[in-house]
């Protein structure tokens, strides 16, 4: 017997112990703060112990309780970054993913995990009206963008001593010059298009910047829209530039890691997502799937083959059985994968889509309440449009828009220190924002209604009033 062996009995006692931390943790998370209070250093010297050379068995468990307590809870106060809320039913599926260590490389090696995945792909893309595309769930959107233009490139080629070139917005996230730069396409392989006053890619830019491109020599190869994009939450004029990309022949990737999924609930926002020939969207963001759960979908599992199959003998498919001869990782980056869908899965089949879809839309609603109680703050002004659930706004007096800059960010400071509510920010047209983003399927309108006073009050902190 191995030393790393465990008897069915310890497994039961140390799954009963974390299962049971689990609980407590949820008990208690409507009243915990939003943030820790805790230092780096602090953090430093509770887990920078050496490795220990003699197991320690269950009193190994003991900081998991210093875990816990130093973690940034998923509170329903948490409106930061673009982040999900931790399902729990998702949580325990990926307890027994892990126990079942499947690799969801290819039938073959995960025959249930491999077909659930499937399944997953077929219902997210139905959900946002992509019915019939293929794609892999992966780490989430960074990785799905990546892939996409990796297939772009692929399929549009590129002609001989000419630059390829991918058109975005100005409001694109960094995940997509990350991209092109791993492509290998240069800085000057993205082209920024101008922004309107909304926020969203300009199309008359677009055209133009394309048209600039091809009488200089270069060759573009496709156009990355977003679909809610990470300052504002604002989407591209998708059919539009569904257009412009048939036209001029462009791969159209469309960007909807934060958004695509607000489709299920609000169709009318995003039309257009089933113009794409690829679209990221993100599980672990607006369907509230613990990270990672990222996807890509794609209207052509052969475009994705063509950029990622490569098989080699330790891996052949045996047979001709197309359900048995099928590899995921012909059509992704990655070989070995986790078993990512069981989570989802178990998740949508626990609640039901309803349950989601009410889910986003309370998000949806969070953001044009709280919208209106900016409106009705004087001291508050609202820095962009609520397209989707993100609300921008800052804290406004009669000073120059540098000092007021720093007020903010002092002013976000003082608010996540106070522990009630946890804002993120972003930069509008320059001007540091206060940021709220609601894909938190815990939020209620109660907690909504604190974020205004608790902005007030941090501001009345800071500037000592
Ligand atoms: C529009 C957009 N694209 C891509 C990403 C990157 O997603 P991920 O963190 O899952 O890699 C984000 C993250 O917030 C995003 O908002």
């Amino acid at each position: 017997m191995s030393a790393l062996d465990l008897s069915p009995e310890e497994f039961q006692s140390l799954a009963a112990r974390v299962t049971e931390l689990a609980t407590r943790f949820l008990t208690a998370l409507p009243t915990l703060p939003s943030f820790p209070s805790v230092s780096g250093q602090e953090t430093r010297a509770c887990f920078g112990e050496p490795l220990p050379e003699s197991g320690m068995k269950e009193a190994a468990l003991e900081m998991l309780e210093d875990v816990v307590a130093m973690s940034r809870p998923p509170s329903p106060r948490f409106h930061g970054y673009v982040l999900g809320s931790g399902e729990p039913v998702a949580a325990l599926a990926d307890l027994l993913a892990s126990v079942l260590n499947q690799n969801i490389t290819a039938w073959r090696s995960a025959p249930a995990g491999v077909t659930i995945e499937r399944q997953v792909i077929e219902w997210l893309a139905g959900a946002v009206g992509c019915s019939g595309f293929g794609g892999s769930l992966c780490s989430g959107a960074s990785a799905a963008n990546l892939m996409a233009l990796a297939m772009a490139r692929e399929a549009k080629g590129s002609l001989p001593g000419a630059r390829a070139t991918v058109y975005a917005s100005s409001e694109v996230h960094m995940s997509i010059p990350k991209a092109v730069a791993l492509l290998g396409l240069g800085r000057e392989g993205l082209r920024l298009v101008p922004a309107d006053s909304c926020w969203r890619m300009d199309v008359h830019a677009l055209r133009a910047a394309i048209d600039t491109d091809v009488a200089a020599g270069r060759k573009p190869i496709a156009v990355v829209a977003t679909a809610g994009t990470v300052n504002t939450g604002a989407v591209d004029p998708l059919e539009p530039i569904a257009a412009v990309s048939r036209q001029h022949d462009l791969w159209l990737h469309i960007d909807g890691a934060y958004g695509a999924l607000a489709a299920m609930a609000s169709p009318e926002r995003l039309r257009g997502l089933a113009l794409a020939d690829s679209l990221s969207l993100d599980p672990h963001k607006w369907l509230y799937q613990p990270v990672d759960c990222g996807a890509l979908l794609y209207r052509s599992p052969a475009a994705a083959r063509a950029a990622f199959a490569q098989t080699g003998e330790y891996a052949r498919a045996f047979g001709s059985d197309p359900l048995e001869a099928f590899s995921f990782f012909e059509e992704s980056i990655e070989l070995s994968r986790r078993f990512r869908a069981l989570k989802l899965w178990l998740s949508l089949r626990y609640h039901g889509a309803a349950a989601f879809r009410a889910a986003i839309r309370a998000d949806l609603q969070h953001a044009s309440n709280l919208a209106r109680m900016v409106r009705d703050a004087a001291e508050l002004e609202l820095m962009a449009p609520v397209e989707l659930s993100t609300v921008c706004f800052r804290y406004r007096t009669n000073i120059a828009d540098t000092d007021l800059d720093r007020l903010n960010a002092a002013i976000l400071k003082r608010l996540i220190e106070r522990g009630r509510i946890y804002l993120s920010n972003a930069s509008i047209a320059g001007r540091f924002a206060l940021r709220a983003c609601f894909v938190n399927h815990r939020t209620t309108d109660s907690d909504v209604a604190e974020i205004v006073p608790e902005v007030l009050a941090a501001s009345r902190d800071v500037r000592g009033a």
